[in-house]
């Protein structure tokens, strides 16, 4: 049983390995590479994914929307393509290392960063982040789901924090696209980064990055883009600069299908569906004598996954006895983000994460919730 998702998401819907294999076999060819029809027909693939993700983040032009590896290429790709040296940068202590560890080597070059801690259950304060905000704040950059407790963070106060202080506000959507709605021009966000993989439902090896219209992002890549071809500078055409090099393909047919899958659903009847199965989750670790549950007490300002700690039980055992006693696939350990566990404080071990996807059902739940009551049994009794 896979309890993964919020690592990646699996299974996908059978439509986005339709996609991938039409993708692949059916069309073959590289997208604005040639006249040939096949290029033709990849080029126009290509075209409606982007459509298809724009109009998902309710993005009025699509050519704003870089496709990217994963969400991890998408934050590179907007920090190092607007940081110089002396603009400041306010992030949180719920922050993955796809966000840090770029601002790291940023803080090398001479960018400044203030790293502003949230609450012990992992939601951060706009006063707070208000507070270290400076004369030569460029940008606050935050996570819009916590990957380790699921903490939602007010991301609409946040972005009017952004106009008033003229920084831009940059979101990684890494746990909450495919399960919040996200407009990116009625929340005011300036860059979002998504991985294509995960809520998204598409395949490994996709992701994007939106870019508003104002925003001045220089290529961190250099290489072909299909178009002006004798210039020695990379173009600056939105968005095939960005893009040098064969595109994935049929990992981006495949998210557009992913994509299509949650339209058909319903956003929010698939969000409800993996809440009630969070819930009852909650509800059931709760009742076992020294669980401890981790982020917001009130399960609303919570998304996608769930993380616990059993007292005098080792995460990564217990995750290694439910994979092996039960086969269950769940996370264990630091999950990345060493920061948010220390705001948590789930240092060193870290939590045991569970995150159930659109085709968990509720008796996985209960069969899940009973392993983890005869494991921990299993190691305390050894121990
Ligand atoms: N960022 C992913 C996770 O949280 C890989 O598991």
């Amino acid at each position: 049983m896979y309890l993964d998702n919020a690592a990646t998401s699996y299974p996908k819907p059978e439509k986005v390995y339709e996609a991938v294999i039409h993708a692949m076999r059916d069309v073959g060819a590289s997208p604005g590479r040639g006249g040939y029809r096949r290029s033709l027909e990849a080029g126009r693939i290509l075209f409606q994914a982007r459509e298809a993700a724009a109009s998902f983040f309710s993005i009025s032009d699509s050519a704003r929307i870089i496709f990217t590896l994963n969400a991890t290429g998408a934050l590179n790709l907007a920090l190092q393509g607007t940081l110089v040296a002396g603009d400041h940068v306010v992030t949180t202590s719920m922050e993955h290392n796809s966000l840090l560890r770029p601002l790291y080597a940023l803080r090398n070059k001479g960018v400044e960063l203030s790293i502003v801690p949230a609450g012990p259950d992992g939601v951060v304060s706009v006063e707070d982040i208000r507070r270290a905000v400076r004369v030569n704040t460029r940008m606050i950059a935050v996570s819009h789901v916590s990957n380790v407790c699921g903490a939602i963070q007010p991301i609409r106060q946040l972005a009017e924090l952004c106009r008033e202080a003229g920084a831009l506000f940059l979101v990684d959507a890494a746990q909450s696209a495919g399960y919040l709605p996200i407009d990116v021009e009625r929340f005011a966000i300036d860059l979002l980064a998504v991985p294509g993989h995960k809520g998204l439902l598409g395949p490994g090896g996709t992701g994007l990055l939106y870019v508003a219209p104002h925003v001045p992002l220089k290529p961190v890549i250099q290489g072909g883009t299909g178009s002006h071809s004798t210039a020695e500078e990379q173009p600056l055409v939105m968005p095939d600069s960005f893009e040098a090099g064969t595109h994935n393909l049929p990992g981006i047919a495949g998210l557009q299908a992913g994509i299509e899958f949650l339209r058909e659903r319903g956003l929010s009847s698939v969000f409800q569906h993996e809440h009630k199965l969070l819930n009852q989750a909650d509800r059931a670790l709760r009742d076992i004598p020294g669980v401890t549950i981790y982020g917001p007490e009130d399960s609303s300002a919570r998304c996608s996954v769930l993380s616990f700690t059993a007292s005098g039980v080792d995460s990564a055992l217990l995750a290694a006895e439910l994979d092996h006693g039960f086969d269950i696939a769940v996370r264990a350990g630091l999950h990345c983000a060493p920061l948010a566990h220390r705001t948590l404080g789930t240092l060193p071990g870290g939590t045991v994460r569970v995150s159930p996807g659109w085709s968990t059902t509720s008796e996985e739940i209960a069969f899940f919730s009973d392993a983890v009551v005869q494991c921990i049994g299993k190691i305390r009794t050894s121990a």
